[in-house]
């Protein structure tokens, strides 16, 4: 049994995700972690809202609420949601908790002690019609690499560049819109990345196991043009960690804050210590998982993100960590997405474009979206959202091929022997085939899991899926059992058992389908199966079930074109 620690990348506090979020990062996340305590593994999954910083600030002078108040709210709504979408996380924490200020002011300080923060003195853009500094998103304008005209201070949507509010063209305020900007001296202070470069590039460099996405983002920005860069991790915020050392006041840095993306990794640290807040255990319970020091040598750490965050995650957390020169863990693998479009167009928070999370589970339930959107996640490219698509995905996979299985094989059941699993008899080559298949693909399903080839899992998955329907197809029970009732029982104890099997395999995809399952086989054995021979003899004759009600509905035309109509403006 291995120890592995997954962490999300936590989402900005500021609203509702959409679809396109959920998949590239939480929804992924939770289908390993899900997998990995299937396969006996002691899993630590973490994720928590990331509510410091200008997202949070600008989304709650919106809603006219202090933004304490707004974050409390809004932390809810997501956990809430979460939990819709059957996220699994051992703990959903705050970025704003005393955890996560203490651990951040610490870092902080250790970085100070050990050379690599240093004061400067800078230049930053103030408004003269808002009397205040804009750091960040608080000032929006023209990216000067790739020319997005949305760009934001702190980093470019479009090309991912991270940005500092000067470089922008076209500058104006996001409070006011106001152009009066004038360039203002203040003091911050800088994290030393360059002195780090040499350490940074050797560790990535070790990663040859990582994928193209994650490794090719780091090295751009490691090398590319100037390369690696000091960054301003202090802003002028009211909201945000103090700029303090562990409490006691850091001399000149009076009323600032920590720039969000400081302190939002270390988060995941601090959740996890919340996590063990929370259960009333002593530190030693989370910094077993943190600490190499304290037994985390052995755990595998995996992180799961979009694009966008991945500059962040393998330059400036780990520069945080690797500076502090304490045994804190690094990330063993980073997993990384591509975008998710929206028919024909890209999600977007800011515009309310797409499909967002509550919207989505006001018209199925997850299962549906968690099927389509993991065998549809943008691995290698980005990917799109059709209804279309959703609509052939759903009826095809989990209507025709999954849910019609579990109805045939068990009404038919019923109808001829009764609500338990037939005796006698044996089945013939045909199944001895279908063993074989399965045999092969539960294996290569295993092994797409564990390397987090999603893709590639949900094709095997639906494989699996699919064989068990066109044997049933094939060897047509409801024939045979004329001619020979005891060799018809014998197909209809494979297929029972195959419906316990498929619970099993399909749980980290669709965890409430599988729960389905699983109750109407009236059975708790979720042991994941070894040779699948001898775990299609799992239920034994006489084992009583129920039929369950229908697994999955078929998305028809008319709601199609209902929603499609719906959601295809913005949302108000
Ligand atoms: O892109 C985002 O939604 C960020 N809130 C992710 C932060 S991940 C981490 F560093 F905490
Ligand atoms: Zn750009």
């Amino acid at each position: 049994m291995a120890r592995i620690l997954i962490t999300s990348a936590i989402p900005y506090i500021n609203g509702i995700k959409h679809l396109g979020n959920l998949v590239g990062s939480q929804l992924p996340a939770d289908l390993y972690a899900r997998y990995m305590r299937a396969r006996g593994h002691e899993v630590m999954f973490i994720c928590a809202t990331d509510e410091h910083g200008t997202p949070a600030e600008l989304a709650a002078a919106r809603a006219g609420m202090p933004v304490g108040d707004y974050c409390a709210q809004m932390h809810e709504v997501q956990a809430n949601l979460a939990a819709g979408f059957r996220l699994s996380f051992d703990h959903f924490g705050r970025s704003s908790s005393g955890r996560n200020r203490k651990l951040t002011q610490h870092l902080a300080r250790r970085l100070g002690e050990n050379g690599f923060i240093e004061e400067r003195a800078e230049k930053q853009v103030f408004s003269v019609a808002d009397n205040r500094f804009l750091p960040d998103r608080y000032i929006e304008g023209t990216c000067p690499n790739c020319g997005y005209d949305k760009a934001r201070g702190d980093q470019c949507e479009n090309c991912t560049k991270q940005l500092d509010p000067t470089d922008l063209i076209n500058p104006r305020s996001a409070i006011s819109g106001s152009t009066e900007l004038e360039v203002r001296e203040t003091k911050h202070l800088h994290l030393k990345q360059k002195s780090l470069k040499g350490e940074l590039a050797d560790w990535i460099d070790s990663k040859t196991d990582w994928p193209i996405l994650t490794t090719s983002i780091a090295k751009k920005w490691l090398n590319d043009g100037e390369g690696l860069q000091d960054r301003g991790i202090t802003r002028d915020l009211a909201w945000g960690v103090p700029v303090q050392f562990e409490g006691a006041p850091w001399s000149g840095m009076e009323g600032k804050v920590f720039y969000v993306w400081f302190d939002a990794p270390i988060e995941y640290i601090a959740a996890t210590a919340e996590w063990a807040d929370d259960c009333e255990e002593p530190d030693s319970a989370w910094e077993r998982w943190w600490r190499t020091d304290k037994g985390a040598d052995d755990v595998r750490y995996v992180q799961f993100m979009g694009k966008d965050n991945v500059p962040f995650h393998t330059l400036s957390f780990p520069a945080t960590i690797m500076g502090s020169r304490e045994p804190w863990k690094l990330v063993d693998y980073i997993k990384s997405f591509n975008y998710l479009n929206y028919d024909g167009g890209q999600f977007s928070t800011s515009q309310g474009r797409g499909v967002f999370m509550d919207q989505a589970l006001s018209i199925l339930p997850a299962d549906y979206w968690r099927w389509w959107l993991l065998s549809h996640a943008p691995e290698s490219a980005d990917s799109e959202f059709t209804w279309e698509n959703f609509q052939i995905s759903v009826n095809k996979d989990l209507a025709d091929v999954l849910g019609n299985f579990v109805s045939r094989i068990t009404k038919f059941c019923r109808s001829k022997y009764g609500e338990e699993v037939p005796a006698g008899g044996q089945t013939g080559e045909r199944a001895a085939a279908l063993i074989e298949e399965l045999e092969a693909r539960v294996r290569v399903y295993e092994g797409h899991m564990e390397a987090m080839e999603i893709r590639k899992a949900a094709t095997e998955l639906r494989a699996i899926w699919v064989a068990g329907n066109e044997y049933l197809q094939a060897a047509a029970p409801w024939t045979v059992v004329k001619e020979d009732p005891a060799r018809a029982a014998a197909m209809v104890r494979l297929g029972l058992n195959l419906i316990r099997l498929y619970a099993i395999l399909s749980e980290p995809f669709i965890p409430d389908a599988a729960a389905k399952m699983l109750h109407a086989m009236k059975t708790d054995d979720r042991a994941w199966p070894g040779p699948v021979a001898e775990a299609l003899k799992a239920l034994k004759p006489g084992h009583a079930f129920e039929t369950p009600e229908v697994l999955f509905a078929k998305i028809t035309d008319e709601d199609r074109e209902a929603w499609q109509k719906k959601f295809s403006g913005t949302r108000g």
